[in-house]
């Protein structure tokens, strides 16, 4: 993992959070392109529920809700807890589950029996600091999404089955958060609710499940690093009846990316008794009124993006070129699909010392600046700029040299291939398009 971490922060995907304060524990900034990274995976998400499926419409909730909506959630209580230990001598806190030995790891101290600890981040609204102003940041999405049901229905005229789909922030105090951006206590979720009727649950279970996988795999994760892992009664979270984990091969070994949950009606019925709304769904067809049960595909942003870097990420010794410079050296190479990639081109002149190569650049460069994120690059010999742009994964290199000049074109270099082909810089925008499917 130290090869990802030290690749983000040298360019600008991930920076620790307050470096320049020594830095907070397990928070992280994304970077110039981090940020527009991160939104490429939001988006494929987005047009994958919004687009490829029927029914889906989307929410962004505030985080701050009424304590009330924990209460109902469950999140209060022992079910959102994880068991700990602390050490007697320097107070360090361990997960018991993570914890093989009887004594610290850290300073040999003896442990405390183990207990809950609730990792609800509590919050107040408004000056006074007191039990009545105390509220949570939320610890899941969703749960903004099933106070919303009714608004939902309503304003939209739905019918059961249907989705509502959303993208935000979560809050965890865990207690040991780590493996860079994997567990954090600031992280970002993509969440669908699925609400159908009681009977086709199994069903839509079973097609949310493959539904999820095949996004994945259809965005370059690697089918042999991508698992399902059915969880047990005793591990699954306290809403659900059934669970699956898709689980990613780590350097640091196999771990969730993201849950698919059959919530049955846990948290439509709860918060039906806990606000005294009743929430159950009417079919004006069969007369019926019931609690829709709901099916949950929930996703990490940043689980997401430290699996496609994970994915991405080869180093080539002696480089793909037989440059005498380059073959003595590490090569990275970030294979993202070109959907993730940060910067989908980059414009580069042969040499920076030839003001007319200079000039076609940077007009090159204006021309597709409003069609795609691209970067101009003159610095340091063509050999060293293509590697820079390698190693951050960026799918077309476009050099413009000599012949340029008299014919008004470009050489088009793909990122994986290194193969290389003149295009008329007239028609650049459309091929540019139809390369990049946009
Ligand atoms: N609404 C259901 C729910 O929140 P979860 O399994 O607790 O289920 C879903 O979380 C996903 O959210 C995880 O698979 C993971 O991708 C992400 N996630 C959860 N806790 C996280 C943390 N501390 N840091 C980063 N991502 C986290």
């Amino acid at each position: 993992m130290s090869k990802i971490t030290s690749l983000s922060k040298r360019r600008g995907f991930i920076f620790p959070s307050s470096e320049i304060y020594g830095g907070l524990e397990s928070s992280y900034d994304f970077g110039p392109l981090g940020v527009e990274m991160k939104n490429n995976i939001k988006l494929a998400w987005w047009d994958e529920m919004s687009k490829n499926h029927q029914n889906i419409v989307g929410l962004d909730a505030a985080i701050l809700m009424k304590p009330e909506v924990w209460q109902a959630s469950g999140h209060l209580t022992a079910g959102f807890a994880d068991e700990l230990v602390e050490c007697k001598s320097c107070h360090k806190r361990f997960k018991s589950d993570e914890i093989k030995q009887k004594l610290c790891p850290e300073c040999g101290g003896k442990l405390t029996e183990s207990r809950k600890f609730n990792l609800m981040m509590r919050t107040f609204v408004g000056p006074i600091e007191n039990e009545n102003s105390t509220t949570y940041l939320r610890a899941e999405t969703c749960q903004g999404i099933y106070v919303n049901f009714e608004n939902i229905l309503n304003s939209m005229r739905l019918k059961i089955p249907f989705g509502v789909a959303q993208i935000g922030k979560s809050f965890r105090n865990e207690i040991t958060p780590g493996n860079f951006i994997y567990r954090t206590r600031e992280f970002e979720q993509m969440e669908l609710q699925w609400f159908c009727h009681p009977k086709t649950a199994k069903k839509y279970f079973d097609y949310w499940k493959k539904e999820r996988v095949k996004w994945y795999l259809n965005l370059g994760i690697k089918k042999e690093n991508l698992r399902i892992r059915e969880v047990p009664a005793g591990e699954r979270a306290h809403y659900a009846k059934q669970q699956i984990d898709i689980e990613y091969k780590f350097p640091f070994g196999w771990k969730e990316i993201e849950g698919v949950h059959n919530r049955g009606d846990f948290d439509l019925s709860n918060h039906s008794k806990y606000s005294g709304e009743d929430l159950r769904y009417y079919d004006e067809e069969t007369k019926e009124k019931y609690f829709p049960h709901i099916i949950e595909t929930s996703g990490g942003v940043d689980r997401s993006f430290l699996t496609f870097l994970s994915n991405a990420y080869q180093e080539i010794r002696g480089g793909r070129t037989k440059t005498t410079k380059a073959t003595k050296e590490m090569e990275i190479l970030l294979k993202l699909d070109k959907r993730i990639a940060p910067i989908k081109v980059a414009v580069l002149p042969l040499v920076r010392n030839r003001p007319e190569l200079v000039k076609k650049a940077k007009e090159v460069f204006k021309l597709l600046k409003p069609n795609f994120v691209c970067q101009y690059d003159e610095l340091g010999s063509i050999g060293r700029r293509y590697r820079r742009q390698d190693e951050i994964g960026t799918y077309l290199c476009l050099t413009v040299d000599f012949e340029s000049l008299k014919q008004d074109d470009l050489t088009i270099r793909h990122r994986d291939t290194m193969a290389q082909k003149r295009v008329k810089i007239k028609d650049l925008v459309k091929v540019l398009k139809e390369k990049l499917e946009i």
